[in-house]
């Protein structure tokens, strides 16, 4: 028997050498110590054994138990070390990292440019408003002094809602001059940025949707040198002091005198580049005095009161702003593009 202990003490040192975690070391434990175990299975024996030699067998027993007991004990405490190190450094918390920057998106070039004309018109004492998309088209057009027959009206180029031909959406900002007209007392100066709408087939220059910036004032007086003294300003303050400006004659159903105004091409000075396509001059909106039958309409007595009105489109404000060389661009809404804005 006292091999049999040796032999299982030696065993033991050797297989507890070998543990590497708590399961592993508690299932030694068991198989040593445990009710089933091998020292137990020894022990049970004792009986066999004469009366002087269970003594000397029943002590090496003990001493055999209280060093596997020990061992046990402080390779325990060797394991709960050990992965008290390994949570703390799996668990560090490096505070020198550089954290993640949050995404946060901006401003559209289309809703930039709108800002900064609003901003040059608040200036000057404009108000700022803002009016449906959905509009009657008798303040799209009957109102605007063009009425049934006019070809704009026309199936082919506008968007309508009923077979009437009564709700369509709105094919210009101009519908807002009758509904400051209705609504705002006298004089008025506003503008009203909004996006419209017209059957253009999409292109490099042309989409369904683009946006305008509708002008107006009423008031006791005013005159076309108003108009042309107001947009000139805006020009130089959105394109620089030297910038020149020339008024041609045109036509629109709501406004007499008509014109367009050009801005010479700050770019070559009106020699004729790539930005003014060899023109020298860029056409930037329509303008004139308001029609006295529009007036009319809206209640306003033409002989007391005259006014004049602009209508310029955004798309080509800002493509010309941000270098933006096809129209389709700004409105994919490929993150790419707009990121460099
Ligand atoms: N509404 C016109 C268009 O879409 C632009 C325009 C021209 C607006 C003359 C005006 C104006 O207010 O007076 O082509």
């Amino acid at each position: 028997m006292k091999e049999m202990l040796q032999k299982l003490r030696e065993e033991f040192g050797v297989a507890i050498a070998q543990v590497q975690d708590a399961a592993e070391l508690d299932s030694l434990r068991v198989k040593y110590l445990g009710k089933k175990g091998e020292l137990t299975a020894i022990l049970k024996q004792m009986g066999k054994l004469s009366a002087e030699e269970r003594p000397v067998i029943g002590q090496l027993a003990n001493q055999v138990r209280s060093e596997m007991e020990e061992r046990i004990t402080a390779c325990s405490t060797t394991i709960a070390e050990k992965e008290l190190e390994l949570r703390l450094k799996r668990e560090t918390l490096d505070v020198t990292v550089p954290g993640k920057t949050p995404v946060i998106g901006h401003r559209h070039p289309i809703n930039s440019t709108i800002d900064e004309i609003k901003e040059i018109f608040i200036g000057m004492g404009f108000q700022v408003i803002d009016g449906p998309e959905i509009e009657l088209a008798s303040y799209n057009f009957d109102r605007l002094n063009a009425e049934e027959g006019h070809p704009s009206r026309d199936w082919s180029d506008t968007f309508y809602f009923d077979e009437d031909s009564r709700v369509m959406l709105r094919s210009q900002t101009s519908p807002m001059q009758v509904r400051a007209m209705e609504s705002m007392d006298l004089p008025i100066r506003i503008v009203a940025p909004g996006r419209v709408y017209r059957k253009d087939e999409v292109d490099a220059t042309h989409s369904p949707m683009f946006h305008q910036i509708e002008g107006m004032v009423i008031d006791k007086g005013i005159t076309m040198a108003d108009l042309k003294g107001t947009l000139n300003e805006v020009m130089k303050q959105l394109y620089g002091q030297d910038t020149v400006t020339r008024f041609r004659p045109h036509h629109f159903p709501f406004t007499e005198p008509s014109c367009e105004m050009d801005v010479q091409c700050h770019k070559c000075g009106g020699v004729g580049c790539p930005t003014c396509k060899g023109e020298g001059w860029i056409e930037l909106l329509g303008a004139g005095m308001i029609h006295p039958k529009v007036l009319e309409m809206s209640g306003i007595d033409s002989e007391v009161y005259t006014g004049w009105a602009f209508g310029m489109g955004v798309e080509r404000l800002a493509m010309r702003k941000f270098k933006i060389p096809d129209l389709r661009l700004i409105f994919e809404n490929d993150v790419r593009f707009l990121e460099q804005f």
